[in-house]
């Protein structure tokens, strides 16, 4: 196999992972755990959506969360924005990297921000450029890539004419969401070798949902085509609630787990980050479906046996 030695994960769990409970976190138990968070090793956290908080209420304290958590400052702070009105909010909570988002398919970027696609592009321009001048990053994210929750199957061309449009606005990263978790390890090699003829490696970033079990056989693929950038969320919480059937993303612990047995450094202490596991899944109230932490409860199970 031809692996890279170390690998970016980026944490998503206290944006894409908390919008989908049901439940609403208490603000200051979503600032303790990513003060936790904070202090896995991990290096970028992404903690929030500045969008209308009728569509996401279970993240309508963005602007108290960004202001209250105790920055690391070897952490990147992330949030996603949808237009200009979030941008304010993201500036005035000093976001260090702005997360635009959109998808390839026309059906759930209308239903997840209620625009078609070439709507969308004169919506990002100006928080792009806004976010820039700023002296902020920028990510792009685009959804649907592996499939739609509507329309199914997902053209090649529409990805990469969206993800080329992004790059032409100035994002630095483009993530590539397997939105609903139905990506396959064939296809994943299939689109990544369209991608990665358009665009260099270093600039993409893989976001799977482990909807069907296959996320960790789809990052072992990328991984082994040379990309190192992987977005996951703690204990497999997440998924969007535009995207009917989106569940989990792939579990933190476990793409941990894998990475650091196949000696890829992360930088991540995994007795914190389960710490941390642990603290969010007593404050959801119900078991995270990660491998780890069934496997966790299972070894202190017989332990206490
Ligand atoms: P809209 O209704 O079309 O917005 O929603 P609008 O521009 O027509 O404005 C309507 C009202 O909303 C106005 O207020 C605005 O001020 C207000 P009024 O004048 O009526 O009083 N408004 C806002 N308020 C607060 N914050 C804002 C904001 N913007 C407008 N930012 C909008 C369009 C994009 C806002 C809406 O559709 C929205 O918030 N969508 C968010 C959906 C979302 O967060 N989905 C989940 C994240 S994406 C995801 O999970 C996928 C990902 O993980 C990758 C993958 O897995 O593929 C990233
Ligand atoms: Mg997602």
């Amino acid at each position: 196999m031809n692996l890279p030695n170390s690998v970016i994960i980026k944490e998503v769990g206290p944006r894409d992972g908390l919008q989908n409970e049901q439940a609403f976190i208490k603000t200051e138990d979503k600032i303790k755990w990513i003060n936790m968070l904070s202090n896995t090793g991990l290096s970028y956290i992404e903690i929030s959506s500045f969008v209308h908080p009728k569509w996401i209420p279970q993240l309508a304290d963005a602007l108290q969360v960004a202001k209250e958590i105790t920055r690391n400052d070897k952490v990147t702070y992330a949030a996603l924005v949808p237009n200009e009105r979030g941008l304010q909010g993201a500036l005035e909570a000093h976001i260090d990297e702005i997360a635009v988002f959109m998808s390839a398919s026309e059906s759930h970027n209308r239903s997840n921000i209620n625009k078609s696609i070439d709507e969308t592009y004169p919506v990002l321009k100006p928080v792009i450029q806004g976010a820039l001048e700023a002296g902020r990053t920028v990510r792009g994210y685009v959804s649907t890539v592996f499939g739609c929750p509507y329309e199914g199957d997902v053209a090649k061309e529409s990805v990469l004419s969206v993800a080329d449009k992004l790059f032409e606005l100035g994002i630095s990263e483009l993530s590539l969401g397997d939105t609903i978790g139905v990506a396959n390890p064939k296809q994943v090699e299939d689109i990544l070798s369209d991608v990665e003829r358009h665009f260099p490696k270093e600039k993409i970033a893989l976001h799977f949902h482990d909807t069907r079990g296959t996320a960790l056989a789809n990052t072992l693929v990328a991984l082994n085509m040379g990309y190192s950038r992987f977005d996951s969320s703690l204990g497999g919480l997440g998924g969007c609630p535009y995207a009917p059937g989106a569940s989990g993303n792939l579990a933190t612990d476990d793409l941990h787990y894998m990475l650091d047995k196949m000696g890829i450094s992360t930088g991540i202490d995994r007795t914190t980050l389960l710490k941390a596991a642990q603290f969010i899944e007593e404050k959801v109230g119900k078991k995270l479906p990660s491998h780890s932490m069934q496997a966790e409860r299972s070894s202190c199970s017989n332990h206490k046996a």
